[in-house]
């Protein structure tokens, strides 16, 4: 892997290549959302692939279920065939924002090899720093819209309609995976298998830390100076 750092503020140009790295409910989605909106790629995200997969009653998803609602990672193939997919789809030509994969170095090693078939490289890896407290208290608010997954907050992001999505009219819902047993299950599963991805991808020179404690526009504005080519900071 190389760093491949853009050379100017405009993401139109060249192909980027982005992964988002942090715990549960640091504010990975929301700012995929907006980076990939402003981007025009992709935002890749393992967990809404399988909530879909999940609301298609697809094999996939009701096997991923069981993993979900626990807080535990879903089995290595099944998120290895989705990635391999999007990655390869022509959607992806111009780049991509990954959301929630890798989640542990067997993924991490598998990724890189995937990536070398494909010949791409890693632009940069954003590390979103956030308290368990934080996490707790964002997790707790969340609610997610069924149609096309924006997140909200019924404190820090509430939409416009209680219950109605800002940008589709969905519904809002509260994952199943939003639970005081599951979210304590998924930060330990972060510490245990995820966080040891920070020094892997420190050590490859990609990484980038975020202070993921800002309010959300904050977040925005150190993400967009991290993906235009500021020097990774040490995490
Ligand atoms: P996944 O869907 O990836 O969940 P996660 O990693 O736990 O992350 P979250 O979606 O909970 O949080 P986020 O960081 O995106 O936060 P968000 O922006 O929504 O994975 C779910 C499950 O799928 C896993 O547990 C596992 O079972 C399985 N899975 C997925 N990928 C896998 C893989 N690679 N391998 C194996 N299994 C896999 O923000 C959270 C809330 O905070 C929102 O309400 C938002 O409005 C609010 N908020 C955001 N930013 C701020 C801010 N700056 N200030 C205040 N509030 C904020």
């Amino acid at each position: 892997m190389t760093s491949g750092t853009p050379t100017n503020g405009s993401h139109q140009r060249r192909a980027l290549h982005l992964v988002f790295l942090g715990p549960p409910g640091a504010g990975k989605g929301t700012q995929a959302a907006r980076l990939a909106q402003s981007a025009g790629i992709p935002h890749l995200s393992t967990g809404d692939m399988l909530r879909h997969a999940l609301a298609l009653a697809t094999p996939t998803g009701l096997e991923a279920k069981q993993y979900m609602d626990r807080g535990e990672l879903v089995p290595f193939p099944i998120i290895l065939r989705l990635v391999r997919d999007k990655l390869q789809d022509p959607a992806s030509a111009r780049g991509w924002v990954l959301d929630g994969f890798p989640r542990n170095l067997e993924q991490a090693r598998a990724f890189a090899e995937m990536l070398g078939e494909l010949r791409r490289e890693i632009t940069r890896v954003l590390y979103f720093k956030v308290s368990d407290e934080s996490v707790i208290r964002r997790l707790a608010g969340r609610r997610i819209c069924r149609r096309c997954q924006s997140p909200y907050h019924l404190e820090f992001s509430p939409p416009k309609s209680e219950g109605i999505c800002d940008r589709c009219g969905g519904e809002l819902y509260q994952r199943s995976d939003d639970v005081e047993a599951a979210i304590r299950t998924r930060l330990r599963v972060y510490a245990d298998e995820t966080d040891p991805l920070v020094d892997f991808y420190r050590r490859a020179g990609v990484l980038a830390a975020i202070d993921g404690e800002q309010e959300i526009e904050g977040v925005k504005r150190a993400v967009d100076a991290a993906v235009a080519g500021a020097s990774p900071r040490a995490g």
